[in-house]
């Protein structure tokens, strides 16, 4: 069985990141699972081109740190050759009216001074993505399900067309794990691409940055410390942040504290604990670029090896 997951390098790391996902791949992650740095995806809009390959870098460090074991781990764009000769491939195995379907695309698209025709294909590259390490398994939020359909139907499309090559995936749902709020306005998601950063504790913000941010929590007037997620959803965000850091619920903690003050007092130095040994850790790999780029240059020649046989026979069966 193998696992694929990917982030992608559209901004810098957060706590929701690493309480929702990577905290979860280092600890729960079995010997089959590949994570990578999915730095192709994030060209899909506007974007700069020294910032992305920092972000990329920063979060591959990010990976590495948190406990992902090094032969896990590649970088997208290391595979770009494969990755782009496979996704042509299959561009040519899905119908417009297929990819013209997903609603990210109709979303993503809103709003986008220029519509990239990489938004629309950006579902045939994750396909390729998939396909090409041949995972059995990929994890998924309810918004990109509708993606991992897709290659599913393009794999047994192809498989069923021209011969055997594709391993069908399947999508499983990813645990609800945390789910963590913008500090400044609790109906969003902390989120990597959010314009006004107030509200999102960066993983390699300082210590005194994150105490800042989070004694700035938006919370309520209620001057009542229970766990309401619907009508107290500033609290009890702060409240399920302490409870991830901690290992225990949000109920039982919100009645230890009386005051919100006390009670931010002592989320702040939670996330600070949490993410200091992952800050510094990240930061030594970062600070260290050979050996960053030993690690890099390992993985994507194991992901490359692990795909080559799969582009070739999908090569020499669609008649090239
Ligand atoms: P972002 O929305 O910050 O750009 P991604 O979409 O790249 O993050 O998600 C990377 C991983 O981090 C996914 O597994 C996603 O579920 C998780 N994740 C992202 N934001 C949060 C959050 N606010 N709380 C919990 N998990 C999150
Ligand atoms: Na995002």
């Amino acid at each position: 069985m193998t696992r694929l997951s990917a982030i992608t390098p559209s901004g810098h790391a957060h706590l929701g990141n690493h309480l929702g996902a990577i905290r979860r791949w280092a600890r729960e992650g079995s010997a089959g699972d590949l994570y990578f740095v999915s730095d192709l995806h994030a060209m899909t809009v506007s974007y700069n081109p020294s910032r992305l390959r920092s972000l990329s870098r920063e979060l591959l460090a990010v990976l590495l740190a948190a406990g992902i074991k090094p032969d896990r781990v590649f970088v997208q764009s290391d595979l770009v050759r494969e990755l782009g000769a496979l996704s042509w491939v299959l561009e040519c195995t899905c119908s417009f009216g297929e990819a013209a379907r997903m609603t990210q695309f109709k979303q993503r698209a809103d709003g986008q001074g220029m519509v990239r025709l990489g938004l629309l294909t950006y579902p045939v590259l994750m396909a390729a993505d998939i396909l090409l390490q041949g995972a059995t398994e990929v994890p998924v939020g309810q918004d990109q399900t509708q993606h991992v359909e897709l290659a599913r139907s393009l794999a047994r499309r192809f498989n069923s067309t021209f011969g055997e090559v594709f391993v069908v995936p399947r999508a499983v749902m990813a645990p609800t794990a945390a789910r963590v709020m913008d500090l400044s306005d609790p109906t969003r998601k902390m989120s990597k691409s959010t314009q006004d950063n107030a509200g999102v504790v960066f993983l390699l913000d300082d210590p005194d940055l994150v105490r800042r941010k989070v004694m700035r929590a938006v919370t309520d007037n209620e001057k009542r410390l229970e766990y309401r997620p619907t009508t107290q959803p500033g609290l009890a965000n702060l409240l399920e942040i302490l409870a991830a850091c901690v290992g225990r619920s949000p109920i039982e903690i919100a009645d230890e504290y009386s005051s919100y003050g006390e009670l931010k007092e002592a989320v702040a130095e939670a996330v600070v604990a949490e993410l200091a040994p992952l800050r510094a850790s990240t930061l030594e790999l970062l600070d260290d670029p050979k050996e960053l780029d030993e690690i890099r240059a390992a993985g994507a020649a194991r992901a490359r090896e692990w795909g080559r046989h799969v582009l070739e026979s999908a090569l020499r069966m669609a008649g090239l």
